[in-house]
């Protein structure tokens, strides 16, 4: 989708050759004196139209204006949520193949650096189409997308080039996971990894084979992979946008390509949605996608094992006991608790690049999906810092979550008498108990893990993946970059000698 952002009154607006001109009201917006204000109050006079979001007026063909659809949509308040549902409505008054070219204009005159970010997030939603193993098209034209209003500040201008990045790699993310599992299997995700460390974008890429992996001693991911036929791949992607010796944070995304379960296996109901296992590696594209075009001061890398989970004759058995790269062994009790068992190897290897923070991204628990449903991805985090920081960016995305509890004694069902840990814990609290098996491979550095199981596909007949978390994850990296390059707070010598002070005037 092509993004563009104009600079453009409700008065210059009519002059716009376009398919549909969209006219965004807010319930603080008041009418001027150009032709559209004028259609607009008479509609509000004679109740035909309000504000409110989600209420539309239709019209066609407008004197003295170009385009031939016009249609004002209330956006309400104006917040986030609003503009989603005011723009969804707006879109809905006109078949999606009438669309090449689309106008929106804010009524009001300014863009808010909010509002023109839930503008981008929310056409594109609402235009996203999956086409890859379709023999036709799906119909739909849309090619460019003018944003505009009156004035347009920096702030404005700078939302507008973040959302337009967001949407390139929640698109790949939604991509990759839309995909069926025999066309995107560990082999090709790699390639999509490969494609994006292009010139000028700062990434660099490379992959490991099976061969390597074993070198590294990923006996817990190799276990996994031992019982399908296709390779697994251990994608390294790093995005340098900071001094090398500026600590990265690492990003770590289950890639799952296809879930049976394997020897416990699943019920065939709904199993071809364990397409969608790779979605955490699937955000993890996106990110490093987004990355690449906005190149803020960060370093980051990326780290995606990628394997299919399948029963067959040298597959995983329950009961069986592996050795993971850091050492600890693993009772293998249920072979479809693998999430765990290839991303426990990833955080062994994230210890090499000294992080500032790491963050798994995984589609790992059903339990999760129970407890907060498609609304809110599960956050656990061992360093408190780390976890407001990523709950605030989810909510300055618009892409939630909710921070889950790590207390010691939910580990108390990891116990065997067979090995140093048991993959799986009892059914209460799965969530949790998940995160604990994590957690022991993640204690050398600051640690986060979003259980994305709930947020990053819809099913039934909105079935498709939703390129969550990117955005979260995006707004993370873009502020912690920004915290780095800030100029040092005040010396501690300082901070010391004020507390002294205040100390002797209670004194
Ligand atoms: N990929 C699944 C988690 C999942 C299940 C996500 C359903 C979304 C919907 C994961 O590998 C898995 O199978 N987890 C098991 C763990 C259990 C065996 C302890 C689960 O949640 O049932
Ligand atoms: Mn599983
Ligand atoms: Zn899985």
């Amino acid at each position: 989708m092509n993004f563009e952002l104009k600079p453009l009154t409700l008065s210059a607006a009519v002059q716009q050759k376009s398919d549909l001109l969209l006219v965004l009201v807010s319930e603080t917006d008041v009418p001027g004196q150009d032709a559209l204000s004028s259609v607009w109050a008479q509609a509000v006079k004679a109740g035909d139209f309000e504000a409110k979001a989600g209420r539309v007026l239709s019209t066609y063909r407008l004197p003295a204006v170009q385009c031939s659809r016009v249609v004002f949509a209330g956006i309400g308040d104006a917040s986030p949520k609003s503009v989603r549902q005011g723009l969804q409505a707006g879109l809905g008054t006109v078949r999606a193949e009438q669309v090449k070219r689309l106008l929106v204009v804010l009524a009001g005159g300014q863009a808010a650096a909010p509002v023109l970010q839930a503008l981008v997030l929310a056409v594109a939603d609402a235009t996203y189409a999956y086409t890859t193993t379709k023999s036709k098209g799906d119909g739909r034209q849309l090619q460019r997308v003018t944003l505009a209003a009156a004035s347009l500040d920096a702030p404005a201008r700078e939302a507008f080039r973040r959302a337009v990045a967001t949407v390139g790699g929640i698109e790949l993310a939604k991509e990759w996971g839309n995909r069926p599992a025999n066309h995107a299997t560990p082999t090709l995700l790699a390639g999509a990894a490969k494609a994006l460390a292009t010139r000028g974008s700062g990434i660099q890429c490379e992959v490991l084979t099976p061969r390597e992996v074993a070198r590294l001693g990923m006996g817990a991911f190799m276990a996994v992979a031992q019982g399908s036929e296709e390779e697994l791949r251990f994608i390294v992607l790093k995005y340098q946008g900071a001094a090398r010796s500026q600590a990265p944070v690492v990003l770590v995304g289950k890639g799952i390509t296809f879930d049976t379960g394997g020897i416990s296996i699943k019920p065939a109901a709904e199993m071809d949605e364990m397409k969608f296992d790779m979605c955490g590696a699937a955000s993890v594209l996106g990110t490093f996608r987004a990355l690449g075009e906005l190149r803020p001061d960060i370093n980051v890398v990326g780290l995606i094992p990628t394997c299919e989970n399948m029963p067959d004759g040298r597959a995983l058995k329950p009961g069986d006991v592996i050795t993971s790269m850091s050492g600890q062994t693993i009772e293998v009790l249920n072979t479809d608790a693998e999430g765990r068992l290839i991303l426990c190897d990833a955080l062994s290897y994230a210890e090499r690049f000294k992080p500032r923070a790491v963050i798994d991204i995984a589609t790992l628990t059903g339990a999760c999906v129970v407890a907060l449903g498609a609304v809110r991805s599960g956050l656990f985090a061992s360093d408190d810092g780390l976890a407001s920081a990523l709950q605030s960016a989810g909510d300055a995305a618009q892409d939630l979550c909710w921070r889950l509890p790590l207390d010691e004694d939910y580990a108390e069902g990891l116990k065997t008498n067979f090995a140093d840990v048991a993959n799986v814990a009892g059914r209460a609290g799965g969530a949790i108990t998940a995160a604990k098996f994590l957690q022991r491979f993640a204690a050398r550095f600051p640690w986060a893990h979003l259980d994305i199981a709930g947020t990053a596909w819809k099913s039934g007949s909105a079935k498709g993946a939703t390129g969550r978390p990117v955005g979260l994850l995006l707004a993370y990296l873009l502020a912690a970059g920004a915290e780095e390059t800030r100029p040092a707070r005040r010396p501690a010598r300082s901070r010391a000698a004020g507390t002294a002070a205040k100390d002797a005037g209670t004194a």
